[in-house]
């Protein structure tokens, strides 16, 4: 189990580029198993929960193959042979569910653990199994597995109560290959779910409506093999642009999606911190910055991303007054707030929100990684503690940024990588 260690309070200062999207290719991945042939993905993050994406593959019989070099992935669908997402796979990552609509779509039957709570708290998926229900599927409950069968998906009028991104992407590739007409309404329309209908569409489905939240499809008997770069990681933009804010430094961010991001640069903006914006290139000298305390609710895109609701709490941490975060997506993801709270920083929580007043400094400290966006926060707030911190468990950290300390050190900043025993 590796750890961090950050000697804080250096104004990073550089440029850095933000790599692919893990959530981007975590959809589009599944999606390949419509298919039978080999695909091809680029820009492919090198995180752990893409590596458990493709040994979850490897088990239904996908050959999978990883060029480190250039994040391309080739994932060859013709041998495909079990119709099982096993447990020991999907409790390292919900994500896995993804595989039911494709299983169950392509070849009728699928078998996926259920995922269980996560480390904030509960994460249902009925929206998913009610989903392949109104597209005929039978569901049971057995030994902790969905077991799910059909002869074949129907068509179907399937509108979710609350927007899910797993839900959509879901329904939206088993839809693919469906007898007749689909609509989805309340879709989710973050930019992955985007990402993933467009890659669909490459593979010859038939998508209206792709990017809004009402999709209709016309199923197809079959798809083909297609291509998909995967987009820039809007979550990783975010914690790059707050670690070079925190930390009052001068950096350029390298990154083609700026839009996907307005909710985040807007607020950063509010809070006092001044952007520019050429092409591809977001940049800024925050020598000056005192940032000014700005509450945020996270919602659905365009919202406030909640994978953003732990990094702009750390920012706050030390703003100028008191700011309230408010998660309503997740409304127990708040354990990053007592390790914020042992650099120094004052923060209560009250049902779904933080209330951060801030303070003038944080002192370096040992912290524990809890889940990904946490660890994400507990290194910002070490990058501008003063002294040394240490962020335990870094591991969470690794399923998301890919070798994040490489990008941080580029820009400056003291922060190694420590190979740890725990007994
Ligand atoms: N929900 C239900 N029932 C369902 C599914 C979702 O009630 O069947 C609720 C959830 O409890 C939540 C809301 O709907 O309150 C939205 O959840 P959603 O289904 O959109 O989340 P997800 O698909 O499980 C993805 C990302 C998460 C990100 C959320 C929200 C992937 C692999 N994961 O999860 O990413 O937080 O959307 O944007 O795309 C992360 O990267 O750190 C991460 C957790």
């Amino acid at each position: 189990m590796d750890k961090f260690v950050i000697n804080g309070g250096r104004p990073l200062n550089g440029r850095v580029e933000v790599g692919g999207a893990k959530n981007a290719a975590l959809a589009i991945m599944p999606a390949c198993l419509l298919n039978s042939g080999v695909n091809k993905l680029s820009n492919v993050p090198e995180v752990n929960d893409i590596f458990t994406m493709i040994k979850l593959f490897k088990q239904l019989g996908v050959d999978g193959q990883y060029d480190y070099d250039n994040g391309n992935l080739l994932l060859d669908t013709s041998h495909i042979s079990r119709f099982e997402a096993p447990y020991e796979h999907v409790k390292k990552m919900r994500a896995s569910v993804y595989v039911l609509g494709p299983l169950l779509a392509r070849f009728g039957k699928a078998k996926v653990s259920l995922p269980g709570g996560c480390a904030w708290g509960p994460r249902p998926i009925n929206l998913h199994l009610e989903a392949m229900k109104k597209m005929g599927a039978s569901i049971d409950i057995e030994g902790g597995y969905i077991v799910a069968n059909t002869s074949k998906l129907k068509g179907a009028r399937i509108h979710f109560d609350v927007s899910s991104v797993g839900a959509t992407g879901n329904a939206l590739m088993a839809a693919t290959l469906a007898d007749g007409e689909t609509k989805i309404s309340n879709a989710a329309i973050e930019p992955e779910i985007t990402s993933l209908a467009q890659f669909l569409v490459n593979m010859g489905a038939c998508i209206e409506g792709v990017g809004t939240s009402t999709i209709h499809i016309q199923g197809k008997n079959e798809l083909n093999t297609a291509f998909a770069r995967v987009i820039p990681d809007r979550i990783e933009a975010g914690t790059l642009l707050i670690a070079g804010a925190i930390t009052k430094g001068k950096v350029e961010l390298v990154y083609g999606a700026e839009n996907h991001i307005d909710s985040v640069v807007s607020k950063l903006e509010d809070s006092g911190l001044n952007l520019f914006y050429n092409n591809d290139l977001i940049s800024f000298d925050a020598n000056d910055y005192e940032a000014q305390s700005i509450d945020v609710s996270t919602s659905i895109y365009p919202g406030f991303p909640t994978d953003m609701q732990a990094q702009w709490t750390a920012l706050m941490t030390l703003a100028d007054s008191t700011a309230t975060v408010t998660d309503s997506i997740y409304i127990d993801r708040f354990k990053h707030v007592p390790e914020l709270n042992r650099l120094g920083a004052n923060i209560e929580t009250n049902r779904n929100s933080a209330v951060i007043r801030g303070v003038k400094k944080l002192t370096g400290a040992k912290v524990m990684s809890t889940d990904l966006r946490a660890s994400a926060s507990l290194v910002l707030a070490g990058l501008a503690a003063e002294g040394t911190t240490e962020v335990l468990r870094i591991y969470h950290l690794d399923r998301g940024y890919q070798r994040i300390e490489e990008k941080l050190k580029k820009l400056g900043a003291e922060i190694e990588r420590v190979p740890t025993k725990e007994f």
